[in-house]
C-alpha cells in the first residue's frame, strides 16, 4: 500500500504491507548476510519444523516518530535478548543481540515513510520471527534457521482504549504448562490461546485473564500482556503489584513499568498473585508493546459469578505510569535509563 492511501488517522492494530521485509539465515553452522526482501510470501520446505513441530517464535516492538521528528526505537536489546531465549529454548540457532538490532534499525529505516506520524498517535509495529526452516521428518531440530523482520503502522490494540476492558477469568484452558513454553515467545502459545480468547470474546469479554496452569490458583497473564493491579496501604503508599511465574512472558513493558514505579517511589511487588488479593487493588491494567497500558474495568470469575470491578475510565496511578512511558517513548521525558535507540 502506497503511503498517501493509509487511513492514518484510523490505524488500527493490523497488517498493512510496507515495501521492505529483511531476512537472514542460518545455514552450516552460520549467519548469512541480512536479505532485504520486496516479496511478503516466504518459500519454505514442505518437511520445515516450522510447519511440523512448532519450532517458531516472534517478537513485537515499537518504532516512534516524535515530535522533534526524530524516530525512536524502544528497548530492542531487550527483545533481542528474549528472542536468544526463545530460540534457544526451541532449539534454533541463536542470533546475537547486534544482529537482531541491526535488522530491526534496517527494516525501520527501508520503510520509514511508514512510521505514523506524531500527531495520529500511531506507532510502526516491528514483527521479527524465527522459525525452523529446514526440513527434518523425525522430532529433531532444523538444521536451517530462518529470522525474518516485517513492520507494520499500527493504531491501538483495544479500541476502546483507555476507557478499559472487560475480562473473563478462564476455568477451562490454559496457554502453557507449568513447566512449558510460557516464559518465551513460542509460536505455540498462541495456537493454544486462540479457541480461549475466541470463547471470551464470544461471551462478551474484550481479554481473557489466564491463571497460573499447575494450580489455578495465581494470577498468570490478561490475553497477550503482562497484568498489574495497584494497591494503596493503609499509610498511602501506593504498590505495584505484578504476577511473577515461569509460564508468564517476561513482558519489556512491564519490566519498563516495575521501573518507573521504583522511579515515582511505589512499592514494586512482582511475585505470586493470589486472585483473591484483586479485592485489595484499586485498580488494575494490562501492557504490552501492543496494548501498552490499557486499564482493566471488571473481571468475571465464572466459578462463582463474581464480577471485580475496578472502575469505567483510567485511574491516577495507571495514569501517572502511562503518561511516563509513554513520555520517554516519544522522547517527551528524559530516557533517564537509556532505553530508546534514536534513528
Ligand atoms: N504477555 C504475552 C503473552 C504477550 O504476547 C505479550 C506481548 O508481547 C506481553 C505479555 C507483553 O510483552 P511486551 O511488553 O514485551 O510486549
Ligand atoms: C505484542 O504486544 O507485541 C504482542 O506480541 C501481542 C500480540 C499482538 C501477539
Amino acid at each position: 500500500m502506497k503511503p498517501q492511501d493509509i487511513d492514518w488517522n484510523n490505524l488500527s492494530f493490523g497488517y498493512t504491507r510496507t515495501p521492505v521485509n529483511v531476512r537472514c539465515y542460518w545455514r552450516d553452522g552460520q549467519w548469512g548476510p541480512i536479505e532485504e526482501h520486496t516479496e511478503e510470501t516466504v518459500t519454505m520446505h514442505m518437511a520445515a519444523t516450522a510447519f511440523h513441530y512448532g519450532q517458531t517464535a516472534f517478537e513485537g516492538l515499537k518504532a516512534f516518530r516524535c515530535k522533534d521528528g526524530k524516530v525512536r526505537i524502544f528497548r530492542m536489546d531487550e527483545n533481542a535478548r528474549r528472542m536468544q531465549s526463545s530460540a534457544s529454548y526451541l532449539q534454533m540457532a541463536v542470533p546475537s543481540v547486534e544482529l537482531f538490532c541491526e535488522m530491526v534499525a534496517k527494516v525501520v529505516t527501508d520503510n520509514k515513510d511508514y512510521i505514523p506520524a506524531y500527531e495520529t498517535g500511531g506507532s510502526l509495529y516491528i514483527r521479527p520471527v524465527i522459525v525452523g526452516s529446514g526440513p527434518q521428518l523425525g522430532v529433531k531440530p532444523a538444521d536451517e534457521t530462518l529470522l525474518l523482520m516485517f513492520v507494520s503502522p499500527v493504531g491501538p490494540y483495544y479500541s476502546g482504549g483507555m476507557k478499559g476492558i472487560s475480562a473473563i477469568i478462564d476455568r477451562t484452558h490454559d496457554r502453557a504448562a507449568p513447566f512449558g513454553t510460557g516464559h518465551t515467545k513460542a509460536g505455540g502459545n498462541y495456537g493454544a490461546s486462540l479457541t480461549s480468547a475466541l470463547e471470551g470474546h464470544e461471551k462478551g469479554y474484550d481479554s481473557v485473564l489466564y491463571l497460573d496452569p499447575a494450580h489455578h490458583r495465581y494470577i498468570d497473564e490478561c490475553g497477550a500482556a503482562n497484568f498489574f493491579g495497584i494497591r494503596v496501604d493503609g499509610n498511602g503508599k501506593a504498590h505495584y503489584v505484578t504476577p511473577d511465574s515461569h509460564s508468564i512472558l517476561p513482558s519489556i513493558t512491564n519490566k519498563s513499568l516495575k521501573q518507573i514505579a521504583a522511579d515515582f517511589g511505589m512499592e514494586v511487588e512482582a511475585r505470586h498473585v493470589e486472585l483473591e488479593e484483586l479485592n485489595t487493588f484499586s485498580e488494575a491494567g494490562c501492557c504490552g508493546t501492543a496494548a501498552v497500558i490499557t486499564p482493566v474495568s471488571t473481571i468475571f470469575d465464572p466459578a462463582d459469578g463474581k464480577t471485580y470491578d475496578f472502575g469505567q475510565g483510567v485511574g491516577p496511578w495507571t495514569q501517572k505510569l502511562y503518561d511516563e512511558l509513554v513520555g520517554i517513548q516519544h522522547g517527551e521525558t528524559e530516557d533517564r535509563h537509556g532505553w530508546n535507540t534514536v534513528l
